[in-house]
């Protein structure tokens, strides 16, 4: 099986709580489960990350319906490619709170304000991105 990964950055349309975000997550789970695909939320203010992986079919399917979702918007492609494994193995969509800190240190990577480069890298190009996220995930996830 071909394993993809994607990350992406985008604004939400209107502020999520975290107990709001918990409720999404539900289906959303559930969905990724049954497709195969593992990932990361990261959301605090309105900056949003996700990971996405899993099959390359699936993982592209669901980018696309996530991209169009009215509840976000600049949504900017930050990396996709084929991995050698799974980053987020253990979670269907681990979700994690981006306070001020992790903010800082994330746009330390990924830009200011967390803009990202004009074109998506390969996973692989990146791994102080997915080194990064990891350890936001390993800290605290629901
Ligand atoms: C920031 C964000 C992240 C999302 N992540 C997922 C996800 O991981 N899995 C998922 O099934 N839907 C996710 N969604 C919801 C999808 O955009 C979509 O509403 C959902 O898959 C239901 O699709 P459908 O109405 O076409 O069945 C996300 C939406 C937003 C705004």
């Amino acid at each position: 099986m071909k394993l993809q990964q994607l990350v992406y950055q985008s604004k939400s349309t209107i502020p999520f709580s975290a107990e709001q975000l918990e409720t999404l997550l539900r289906p959303w789970r559930m969905h990724n489960h049954a497709q195969r695909i593992s990932g990361l939320l990261l959301y605090g203010d309105d900056d949003i990350i996700q990971v996405i992986e899993g099959p390359v079919e699936n993982v592209h399917a669901l980018y696309q319906t996530i991209a169009a979702d009215a509840r976000h918007y600049d949504v900017i492609t930050l990396a996709d490619g084929p991995i050698p494994e799974r980053a987020f193995a253990e979670w269907s969509m681990g979700f994690s709170a981006l306070d001020e800190s992790r903010r800082e240190q994330l746009a330390g990577y990924v830009g200011p304000n967390l803009a990202g480069p004009g074109t998506p890298v390969h996973p692989g190009q990146w791994p102080e991105l997915t080194a990064l996220l990891r350890e936001f995930a390993a800290h605290q996830l629901s």
